[in-house]
């Protein structure tokens, strides 16, 4: 998105992780699991840190690399992470076992489609981040939203999906296809009329919507 350059000058100048975080991101290229990009987690951290959120809701784990850097930049919030890949939940595990921040993290697992319920129990959340199944984004959004606190903001990854919501035309018949239901998802969430949001172009595209008016209370 950015050109070439910019991208590494910007990375470069990110400070490098403790020695865990880059296990982590080491562990994640091995096994070829997808974590949030650097520039867009710091920018995410950075977000979280202006609102001080103190309970985060995030839907999709991976092996907790996000949950964790969450939770090392804010020593005081609470992160509830849901995540439905076996293999995955176990690497989440370990690493949230071995860390300094593991209590503050509360692992749910399942389809978030289906674990509402188990979610609810901790509402409302300051934040929710949303990097799960990309085709699903707005199912997301539609479930969880209501959990929001009243200054709540969403924010969801890979909006801009390497750009390639701007191509137009993609050979692979299973990236069209996802490709548009992330258009569509942009276009409907840029038109909410409960929600101001705006697309950075950093990552792989990070959008961050505010709620306008009343929300969510707790019972
Ligand atoms: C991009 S990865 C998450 C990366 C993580 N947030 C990070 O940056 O460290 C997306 C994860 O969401 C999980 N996922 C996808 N759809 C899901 C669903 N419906 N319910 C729960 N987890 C889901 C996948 O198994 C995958 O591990």
């Amino acid at each position: 998105m950015l050109n070439e350059k910019l991208h590494f000058y910007i990375e470069e100048l990110i400070p490098g992780r403790n020695p865990m975080f880059s296990e982590m991101e080491n562990y994640a290229q091995v096994h070829k699991v997808p974590i949030m990009e650097i520039a867009g987690i710091e920018a995410l951290l950075q977000l979280l840190r202006i609102q001080n959120s103190k309970k985060i809701l995030e839907v999709g784990t991976a092996i907790g690399y996000s949950a964790l850097r969450m939770a090392n930049a804010l020593p005081k919030a609470q992160i509830v992470t849901i995540e439905r890949d076996e293999e995955r939940i176990q690497a989440a595990k370990e690493f949230i076992k071995r860390s300094e921040h593991g209590q503050q993290i509360i692992l749910v697992e399942g389809d978030a489609l289906e674990v509402e319920e188990a979610v609810s129990k901790f509402a409302p959340y300051d934040t929710i981040f949303i990097d799960a199944a990309k085709g699903q984004y707005k199912k997301f959004f539609e479930i969880y939203s209501k959990y929001l606190s009243d200054d709540g903001m969403i924010i969801t990854d890979n909006v801009l999906f390497k750009g390639l919501v701007a191509e137009s035309e993609i050979e692979s018949k299973r990236i069209r296809n996802l490709v548009k239901k992330i258009d569509d998802f942009n276009h409907w969430l840029m038109d909410h009329p409960d929600y101001d949001s705006v697309i950075l172009p950093v990552g792989d595209g990070v959008a961050i919507s505010k709620r306008r008016g009343e929300s969510y209370e707790k019972a």
